[in-house]
């Protein structure tokens, strides 16, 4: 068996200190956005209190899927590599970048060297897609973070790091392997489509050619599930989660996270879903408990 638990978007509060040099571009935007609305729903307090439940469930893995930062100051990379620390080690803590992350093109370099153990493969490379294996767990972490003009919260994943994730899948598909895979924008998204993965059809030709056992998202901040096509008529579950520090003034879901439990073996995998989250009196309880395969 196997636990880990999967949050996401944590947009880290409060917004440092920004330097007048530092505001050009998209980070202006992106600084008066935090002003006039983020700052209101992205709580240190709330993401304390999900990050205590989840260790108190002890899970053997956490899973992070990007938005640790907000605009990609330089500053917010420190305090972004405590938080993961505060975690767990990089052994035991996966992250993938999101567009928040790499929000400015300078976003790539800062989070290469403050997040870099946390981004990278068994084999220490920090390139995508990264595989980290976890007894007969796989985790694959891709990257969908581009720096984009301002307004555009789009996600590309391009044609080499797909064909790359093409090969790692159909490496693993005859082997005794759970395939997770952990990616920042959704496959799937009823956003806006200056929110969404531009390239998520061809990841779908990929995922329906060479199968995964699970997908793992944020971005849209929202609890959701939707099934891909797998080979041979199979279904492949993306499971999406909240901001882990979204009040409950936020008009999209209320912070929460999910717990996963895996065991059984390859045609035979049993995975279940526990997701938990704050109700409407802020308290942390379990909402749903499921089992999502097997
Ligand atoms: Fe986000
Ligand atoms: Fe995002």
């Amino acid at each position: 068996m196997f636990t880990f638990a999967h949050l996401s978007d944590p947009h880290l509060a409060p917004l440092p200190a920004a330097r007048l040099s530092e505001l050009v571009g998209k980070r202006v935007t992106g600084y008066i956005n935090w002003q006039r609305k983020r700052r209101f729903v992205h709580d240190r307090d709330t993401l304390a209190a999900i990050v205590a439940d989840i260790k108190k469930q002890a899970p053997d893995h956490i899973v992070v899927t990007g938005d640790i930062a907000n605009i990609a100051l330089p500053a917010e990379f420190p305090p972004g590599r405590d938080w993961l620390e505060g975690l767990g080690s990089a052994r035991d803590v996966t992250f993938v970048p999101g567009n928040h992350d790499i929000y400015v093109r300078e976003g790539i370099k800062f989070a290469g060297r403050q997040w870099g153990a946390y981004m990278s493969g068994d084999d220490g490379l920090g390139s995508f897609p990264f595989v980290r294996r976890r007894g007969n767990i796989a985790l694959i972490g891709l990257s969908t973070g581009v720096p984009t003009a301002p307004f555009l919260a789009t996600g590309w994943l391009g044609t080499t790091q797909l064909a790359e994730f093409a090969a790692v899948l159909n490496q693993a598909k005859n082997e005794n392997i759970f395939r997770i895979v952990l990616i920042h924008h959704p496959p799937v998204s009823t956003a806006a489509r200056h929110k969404q993965l531009l390239d998520a059809p061809v990841l779908k030709r990929v995922i329906a050619e060479h199968g995964a056992d699970l997908i793992l998202h944020g971005h849209d901040h929202v609890h959701m599930i939707n099934w891909l096509d797998g080979p041979n008529g199979t279904g492949v579950p993306a499971v999406g989660v909240p901001s882990a520090s979204a009040k409950l003034c936020n008009d999209r879901d209320p912070a929460g996270y999910n717990l996963y439990r895996i065991d059984g073996t390859r045609g035979a995998w049993q995975c279940e879903l526990i997701s938990r989250g704050l109700d409407s009196s802020s308290e942390l309880i379990q909402q749903k408990r499921f089992m999502l395969l097997g």
